[in-house]
């Protein structure tokens, strides 16, 4: 589906390098469409080339600027790449947006040591590495705004999926030391924790409980807005934190979860 685009006087993004990791499905796919409908020339970086590729048709041909650069975020030397190619390539690098996840549904006990590694590889090392390679580009051109999505299941546990919760804890804290140590570089560091939202990953875990789609989805809508999310509402609180809107703010955790996590209900 193509979009257009407003003109670029009104764009919020104008003018902006962002990598997008992530960016071939669900919520990495939503942000890079809505950056690059912002103006920011957008690098999805991704294991997956072929969707990956297809993100990058479908901006281009809603006038959008769009790379893929076919990337393992676990692997230090694909995030330099990245990074360098983009730098070279835009001239400089201002957004980072760390949406590249992976989720296993055991208790502890059942969990693999294969999984648990897999997990913490991808949601918590994968952060860190496009980090350390974004954040000495973002300072010599004098400062930039990186967002990593993280989960509510980083801030509260959640039923058997101990080691996604401790990687995504390690994501929300790694964004608060990332905060304080960079601000001085004019580095703004902020992550997100979504509530359930409908994307691959969600029905994977549908799968990996051994439930029915509808059957999983029903029970993830128990929240105060009585639904799961969209990963376009997720996008748009990227938007917020990497644009000019949220200048004064950073090292937060965002809670963008239909209320969920409100209280008990
Ligand atoms: N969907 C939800 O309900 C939900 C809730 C909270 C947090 N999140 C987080 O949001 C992020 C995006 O999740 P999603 O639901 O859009 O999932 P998704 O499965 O739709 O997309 C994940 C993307 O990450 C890519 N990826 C996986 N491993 C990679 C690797 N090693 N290197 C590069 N790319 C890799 C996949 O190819 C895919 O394109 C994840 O970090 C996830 O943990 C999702």
């Amino acid at each position: 589906m193509t979009t257009t685009h407003p003109p670029a006087a009104r764009r919020l993004l104008e003018g902006k390098a962002a990598i997008v990791s992530g960016g071939a499905s669900g919520i990495g796919r939503a942000t890079a469409t809505l950056l690059a409908r912002e103006g920011a020339d957008v690098t999805i970086a991704d294991l997956n080339a072929e969707q990956g590729a297809a993100v990058v048709r479908e901006i281009i041909a809603a006038g959008g600027k769009a790379a893929f650069e076919k990337t393992d975020v676990s692997r230090a030397a694909d995030c330099l790449r990245v990074v360098e190619s983009v730098t070279a390539r835009c001239g400089a690098l201002h957004i980072l947006a760390t949406c590249a996840g992976i989720i296993r549904r055991f208790s502890v006990v059942d969990l693999a040591e294969e999984d648990w590694d897999a997990m913490m590889a991808v949601n918590a090392k994968g952060a860190y590495l496009l980090s350390k390679f974004a954040v000495p580009s973002m300072t010599r051109n004098g400062g930039g705004a990186i967002v990593h999505i993280a989960s509510d299941w980083g801030i509260n546990g959640g039923r058997n999926a101990a080691g996604y919760c401790a990687s995504k804890g390690a994501v929300v804290l790694l964004t608060k030391a990332m905060a304080i140590d960079h601000a001085a570089q004019g580095i703004r560091v902020n992550c997100i924790c979504p509530g359930d939202i409908d994307t691959p990953m969600l029905r994977a875990e549908s799968a990996q409980l051994g439930q029915s789609d509808a059957e999983f989805i029903a029970a993830c809508s128990n929240r105060p807005l009585g639904r799961v999310g969209r990963p376009e509402e997720i996008a748009q609180a990227v938007l917020y934190l990497v644009s000019e809107a949220s200048s004064f703010v950073t090292g937060i955790a965002h809670l963008v979860d239909g209320g969920a996590n409100a209280g008990s209900m």
